[in-house]
């Protein structure tokens, strides 16, 4: 039987630049998952963190902090620590139109939906030198980006949406509370908002505690919620 919670050492086939602070990592792997699932990935001596899967055989990692800095130290033919497959990804099956609303890093979980038919994506940074994926953007359907002092929610006035969205939210904690008031206002109720809450984990293992709410552990059961599932405990 697989154990998810030995790491097994997977060499680096290629790493490139996806921003100023952001590698990818190619992999000699092949990862099955759902997208919002994610890894566990590290180094000896530096320790290991939670990552999301942008596809089968690729990490995307920000440099921030320790391990990071680590990470984007190595070269093609080293070797980085994995333990797979973590978490409930999302993806039901939606036949309404779709609302895909990523903050920064938070594009990385919703890349593998990002070609899909019936999508609408708002895309928000910090600045132009934080988009990733930049080659890509051509090929996913109905992208609008914002770049502050633009913010994300100002797409919400600028865009004409179609009825009957179905909602999916990932990035910085900030972001969620001023999305999820436009999508109040849109009258789109809480079972078709789904929120990717990633960032609140840490061991990803349902060890640590970081990452409980209410009865819940992020890591476990989620990281992916509907709205449903959260109200009266985080937003
Ligand atoms: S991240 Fe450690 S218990 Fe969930």
């Amino acid at each position: 039987m697989k154990n998810q919670y030995k790491s097994k050492p997977i060499k680096i086939l290629h790493i490139s630049d996806l921003s100023h602070n952001t590698k990818l990592f190619q992999l000699d792997i092949k990862l099955r998952f759902k997208p919002g699932q994610f890894v566990i990935a590290g180094l000896p001596g530096f320790g290991e963190a939670a990552f999301s899967i942008p596809a089968h055989n690729e990490l995307a990692i920000r440099k921030a902090g320790t391990l990071t800095t680590a990470l984007h130290n190595l070269k093609s033919g080293d070797f980085l620590w994995i333990r797979s497959t973590y978490g409930k990804g999302h993806w039901p099956n939606i036949k309404t139109p779709i609302l895909i609303i990523a903050g920064g890093c938070g594009i990385i979980s919703m890349r593998p939906l990002l070609t899909r038919d019936n999508i609408i994506i708002f895309y928000g940074v910090k600045s132009e030198k934080d988009l990733l994926f930049k080659n890509e953007h051509s090929t996913w359907s109905n992208l609008h980006i914002s770049v502050e002092p633009v913010m994300i929610t100002d797409l919400f006035d600028r865009i004409k949406l179609p009825k009957n969205l179905t909602a999916f939210l990932c990035g910085p904690p900030i972001m969620y509370k001023f999305v999820i008031a436009k999508l109040k206002k849109l009258k789109i109720p809480n079972n078709k908002i789904f929120t990717s809450l990633e960032r609140r984990m840490s061991c990803g293992t349902g060890v640590c505690q970081h990452c409980a709410i209410g009865t819940k552990y992020v890591c476990k059961q989620g990281p992916v919620f509907s709205l449903a599932e959260l109200t009266g405990q985080v937003f």
